[in-house]
């Protein structure tokens, strides 16, 4: 790598400035933003990106699955794409770094290499998937641009079918155009993201740069727990089936059997819908959004069968029916050696403190990595906040992830 290489920086104000400019949209009272997938305040993010994107003098790319992209080309018209990128939605109250920093670095990144004339042997795009966080269907503008989107997928998202097809609508886009975003792998030279921790440990070990090893895998279900309404006050205790004992009494033993017999995985229970729900009707059914992760394939098959399990011992143990609906499965996935050279590499070149680290958050380079190389790094979180308002991270450390972000990219694309 040449000095005039190795001196590169991006320009902190610059990025400082549209990083905020961005976090007004659907922004909270509390600091935070709320962005769901295809919300009106996540349409009006993408419409300040896509101009953004145009006043800053980048061709404005979009494809079938609404993914938004800047495009910085190279003289080879054939070579191809270094793809740089993350997510400007949110989960419901969320925080506002979260994918949010990674693509207006990522776009910083362009325009630090224009205007320095800098011209690579790959296209470099900076990228905005559509619906990373699952409140739809959950990397889904990655998948659909790795070709991994089935018809499955849209017709039974997570979200609920009537909220994603109602988020298409008010975006424009069509299950056809969703389904035919694939790009060929022959295309992509490789893919990079900058996101926040959302976790304590580089905070805990003073680290500046997390490299990430392997992203978790995600697999999502609805159960049913399903029992009788009764009156509240005049059926005896004995006499109840209550369909909210079941749900409760499973999501205490989940946890459980998640500590004792599968250290390395996470199970959550984030949503319970009690029908007919009321404070005076016995519930008659229960509807509850479980989301188990591990980073290991074959752990998943024993916890999901494990969990399961678990959850018809409790139905019968309250004299309950159960229904479950299967959500769909997010792979587990390596990230790339080189890649994570490449990083280590930028890290020591700007004197930054580095460190190996899984991520437990899902991300948009799983959908791509079996397709190309894909890597990612990490930057602090203060108090390992996120999915919260209360998410921060320091600017400087925002600032040292998009200087790794540059001189990584520098470094697979010369
Ligand atoms: C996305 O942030 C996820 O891990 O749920
Ligand atoms: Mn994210
Ligand atoms: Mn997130």
């Amino acid at each position: 790598m040449t000095q005039a290489f190795s001196s590169l920086r991006i320009n902190s104000d610059r990025l400082l400035d549209a990083f905020n400019q961005l976090a007004l949209i659907g922004a909270t009272a509390d600091s935070g933003v709320d962005r769901p997938s295809l919300s009106e305040a996540h349409l009006a993010a993408r419409k300040w990106l896509h101009e953004h994107i145009e006043a800053s003098g980048f061709e404005f790319r979009t494809d079938g699955a609404g993914n938004h992209s800047a495009v910085l080309p190279c003289d080879e018209p054939s070579a191809p794409t270094l793809i740089l990128g993350s997510h400007l939605d949110s989960v419901p109250n969320g925080g506002r770094f979260d994918g949010a920093l990674g693509v207006m670095a990522a776009l910083e990144v362009l325009k630090t290499l224009r205007e320095n004339r800098i011209n690579l042997k790959v296209q470099i795009e900076a990228m905005d998937f559509t619906d990373e966080e699952g409140t739809l269907v959950g990397l889904l503008g990655s998948a659909a641009l790795a070709g991994h989107l089935s018809k499955e997928n849209l017709e039974k998202p997570r979200g609920g079918r009537e909220r994603l097809v109602e988020g298409m609508m008010r975006a424009g886009l069509t299950e056809a155009g969703m389904l035919s975003a694939a790009r060929k792998p022959e295309t992509l030279a490789g893919y990079l993201e900058l996101h926040i921790e959302q976790g304590k440990r580089l905070e805990k070990s003073g680290t500046d740069i997390g490299i990430v090893t392997a992203i978790v895998g995600i697999w999502s279900y609805k159960l049913t727990f399903l029992g009788k309404a009764d009156h509240a006050g005049s059926t005896a205790m004995e006499d109840r089936r209550d369909a909210s004992l079941g749900a409760s009494a499973f999501t205490l033993a989940a946890r459980e059997m998640v500590m004792r017999d599968f250290p390395n995985c996470v199970v959550n229970v984030g949503k319970m819908e009690f029908a007919p729900g009321a404070f005076n009707i016995v519930p008659a059914q229960v509807d509850v959004s479980l989301e188990f992760r591990s980073p290991d394939a074959a752990e998943f098959e024993r916890l999901n069968q494990a969990l399961l399990n678990l959850a018809g011992e409790q139905a019968v143990r309250f004299g309950l029916g159960l229904q479950t609906e299967f959500f769909g499965k997010h792979a587990p996935s390596l990230m790339d050696t080189d890649v994570r050279g490449a990083f280590a590499n930028a890290c020591d070149e700007l004197g930054l403190s580095h460190m190996p680290l899984p991520s437990g958050a899902g991300h948009d380079g799983q959908s791509l990595a079996d397709l190309c190389p894909v890597g990612m790094i990490f930057v602090p979180s203060v108090d390992g906040a996120s999915h919260s308002p209360r998410e921060f991270t320091k600017w400087e450390d925002c600032v040292n992830g998009a200087n790794v972000l540059l001189q990584a990219a520098l470094r697979l694309g010369m």
